[in-house]
């Protein structure tokens, strides 16, 4: 098998190579001055059974483009398989029409990346339940919950509650709770402009009284469903507030907007880079490089 990877991916990438006992095969990519790119493998693949790991953060479409031109290059250069381990998947929220004349773009992305050969994909936490059926090529759809799971029982609070920060996380923090001996959970009622993408968190579904709160969700983009669903809890009583979300998207000042929250600590995973600049005093960042490991292991 060959591992491919680039960029900011690297830095999960070296790991899971580490959990994998294999190298990097080497690649290169030439960005023209107007910003277009040309990808280059610089190993045969020549009947190869391929993983290509490309997460699709910011900037996603730089990233989405990448990943594309490096399963052409992977299928023209005659890689047996090539498995996209994409941690991250971009454009998950737009998985259909919401109001009448728009596109789905999650459609367009599944279908370029089938076209151009991708044979499998192994993702991390897809916004919805029902994206896996949207492929018609076999997906791995791994979960960060166990990981977060682990990170809760070492936090030792007694008193917990788990929080889903709008009714579409319902299911996850359901599977959450079954991981931690079924704690309670409540939802938030959030509503969020279609037009401005303005949001709102108004009722929760039950108690937070004296508890302690625990709020996950699949994506941080600027940070705001969570820290306004941190300052509802408060109000509503809860003790203190967590915040665990798989994918730190970490658009705009979702940094300074995380770090003023009222949350105590904010976790989130690998999935996608987090730059130095981007970092702040608040946040834990957990690793899924052996859940992806794993899964590469069990299917080379
Ligand atoms: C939306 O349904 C997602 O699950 C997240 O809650 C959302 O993407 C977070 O976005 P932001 O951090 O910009 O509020």
């Amino acid at each position: 098998m060959k591992l491919f990877s680039t960029g900011e991916d690297k830095h999960l990438a070296l790991k899971v190579a580490e959990n994998l006992g294999v190298k990097i095969s080497p690649m290169e990519i030439f960005v023209f001055p107007d910003g277009e790119k040309r990808i280059k493998l610089n190993e045969s693949v020549v009947g190869q059974d391929t993983f290509l790991l490309k997460s699709t953060g910011i900037p996603t479409d730089s990233n989405l483009m990448e990943l594309f031109f490096t399963i052409d290059a992977l299928k023209r250069s005659g890689a047996k398989s090539i498995t996209a381990v994409v941690p991250y998947l971009a454009y998950s929220r737009q998985d259909h029409v919401f109001r009448e004349g728009e596109d789905v773009s999650l459609s367009v992305i599944i279908k370029t990346l089938e076209t151009l050969g991708m044979s499998r994909i192994i993702a991390l936490d897809f916004h919805s339940i029902k994206i896996p059926e949207f492929f018609s090529i076999p997906v791995i759809h791994l979960s960060a919950l166990s990981l977060f799971a682990e990170k809760i029982k070492q936090m030792k609070e007694g008193n917990v509650v788990l929080v889903s920060p709008d009714m579409g996380g319902v299911r996850r923090i359901k599977q959450l709770s079954v991981l931690l001996e079924n704690v309670p959970f409540v939802t938030i009622v959030k509503d969020r402009d279609l037009k401005t993408g303005r949001i709102e968190v108004s009722n929760l579904s039950g108690d937070v009284r004296g508890k302690t709160a625990i709020i996950v969700d699949d994506i941080i983009s600027t940070g705001l469903t969570i820290s306004k669903a941190s300052t509802l809890l408060l109000e509503e009583g809860a003790e203190k507030v967590y915040m665990f979300a798989t994918h730190p998207v970490f658009a705009e000042k979702a940094g300074e907007v995380l770090q003023k929250s009222e949350a105590e600590r904010v976790f989130v995973t690998d999935t996608i880079n987090v730059p130095n600049n981007k970092q702040f005093a608040k946040l834990e960042i957990l690793s899924v490089a052996k859940l992806i490991a794993e899964e590469i292991k069990e299917n080379s």
